[in-house]
């Protein structure tokens, strides 16, 4: 099952709902990979913290690789990391993506990603952490992926870029990959006791769009945790907004994917 975050619009929480449920899925017993294709690295650096140096491989590495074919090429599996949390890899971000974007796009190497996840079936969940545009990274992704989440802050915005984003990830459907999905908009930094949110999000749900039933409130802990380099499962795992991201990862697994519990039984 490959999952990814997406949202064009930026600081809806796209990293910090991939980590999260990443590590969530890890500590459950999941064998779980996170992909951080946004060359801003916030997953990798919420994921790695202090525990990545200078020379292990990276995501630039491989889009790297893919321009400059070798002769014996590394295996996918060569690019990834362990993070310091137990069945939690990274494919690692680095600035450099950014220089090797507008080469990769016009050599249409738009399947690279796909065809390198397909090299990998070890794991059993696979997340995508996205930079905030439709471009290369976002669009190799949505390729690659089954499902998409969409992070959502409640704000008049982020409400009118849906509708745009919505009809992208139906444009990638139909004409790249016929098997992705929008699995549901995230509701995040939901303020329960003022109404603007309340209504955008009644809104929304009248119109029928997939908002999903688990809402994330906002917490400073999500600061704490990003400052700590560790998820909030390893960093307050009895905190509400911790609860709210078990909830969502569980209303995930078990209503619309596969339950853990099968995806455990095939492990
Ligand atoms: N539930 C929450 N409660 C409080 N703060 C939050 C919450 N979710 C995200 N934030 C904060 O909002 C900011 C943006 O979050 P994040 O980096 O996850 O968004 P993003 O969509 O990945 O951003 P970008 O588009 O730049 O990649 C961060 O400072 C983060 O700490
Ligand atoms: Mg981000």
């Amino acid at each position: 099952m490959k999952r990814v975050v997406f949202n064009q619009k930026g600081g809806v929480g796209k990293s910090t709902i991939a980590c999260n449920l990443a590590a969530i899925a890890a500590s459950r017993g999941l064998r779980t990979l996170l992909l951080d294709l946004d060359p801003q690295g916030n997953s990798t650096h919420y994921l790695m913290g202090g525990s990545m140096v200078p020379d292990q491989p990276t995501l630039a590495d491989y889009f790297d690789q893919v321009l400059n074919f070798r002769l014996r090429p590394k295996q996918t599996a060569d690019f990834l990391l362990q993070t310091p949390f137990d069945r939690l890899q990274i494919l690692a971000s680095s600035p450099q993506l950014d220089e090797l974007a507008g080469k990769l796009e016009s050599r249409y190497k738009i399947y690279k990603l796909r065809e390198a996840l397909g090299e990998l079936d070890e794991f059993d969940l696979v997340f995508f952490d996205t930079p905030p545009a439709l471009n290369f990274f976002s669009r190799s992704a949505l390729i690659a992926a089954d499902s998409c989440l969409i992070p959502f802050d409640c704000d008049d915005f982020s409400r009118k870029a849906l509708y745009a984003l919505l009809d992208n990830v139906e444009e990638i459907r139909g004409d790249h990959n016929p098997h992705l999905r929008v699995e549901g908009i995230v509701i995040n930094q939901y303020l329960a006791r003022s109404s603007l949110p309340q209504r955008v999000v009644q809104e929304l749900t009248d119109e029928g769009l997939p908002v999903l039933p688990t809402y994330l409130s906002s917490s400073v802990k999500v600061k704490e945790s990003h400052e700590a380099a560790r998820p909030l499962i390893h960093f307050a795992p009895a905190h509400k907004l911790t609860q709210e991201f078990v909830a969502l990862f569980d209303a995930l697994a078990v209503d619309r994917v596969e339950s853990v519990e099968h995806i455990k039984k095939r492990a």
